[in-house]
């Protein structure tokens, strides 16, 4: 399988995961800190995106993340990025860096809309 793309909202950049990758290990491989604080074990849910692709093009909600979503009362379309192994490209929302703080990290990678 190739390189998963995800478009980071508000940010507006760009970041591609390998196979096998969660969203979370891509988004830490680009040193974008979206905070997490259980190792990617799939218990504090510090690590939370919103997905605004068509949520169809998701994989379910593995055991973990179906426990965390009933005990946070999480939206459809808010999901662990540590459980998540995406397999098609995604257009994601992260509450974490602003714009300036990825330029920054990933000079010349900065997308327009
Ligand atoms: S890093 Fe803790 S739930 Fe994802």
């Amino acid at each position: 399988m190739g390189r998963i793309a995800f478009y980071i909202e508000p940010a507006q950049i760009l970041i591609e995961a390998k196979a096998g990758e969660t969203v979370q290990e891509a988004l830490l491989r680009h040193k974008i800190d979206i905070g997490f604080s259980c190792g990617g074990v799939g218990t504090c849910t510090t690590c939370l995106v919103k997905v605004v692709s068509d949520l169809n093009l998701l994989p379910e909600r593995n055991e973990l993340e179906l426990e965390r979503a009933a005990e946070r009362g999480l939206a459809l379309n808010e999901r662990l990025s540590c459980q998540i192994y995406p397999h098609v490209n995604l257009k994601i929302e992260i509450d974490g860096p602003r714009e300036s703080d990825v330029h920054d990290q990933r000079r010349g990678r900065k997308l327009s809309k």
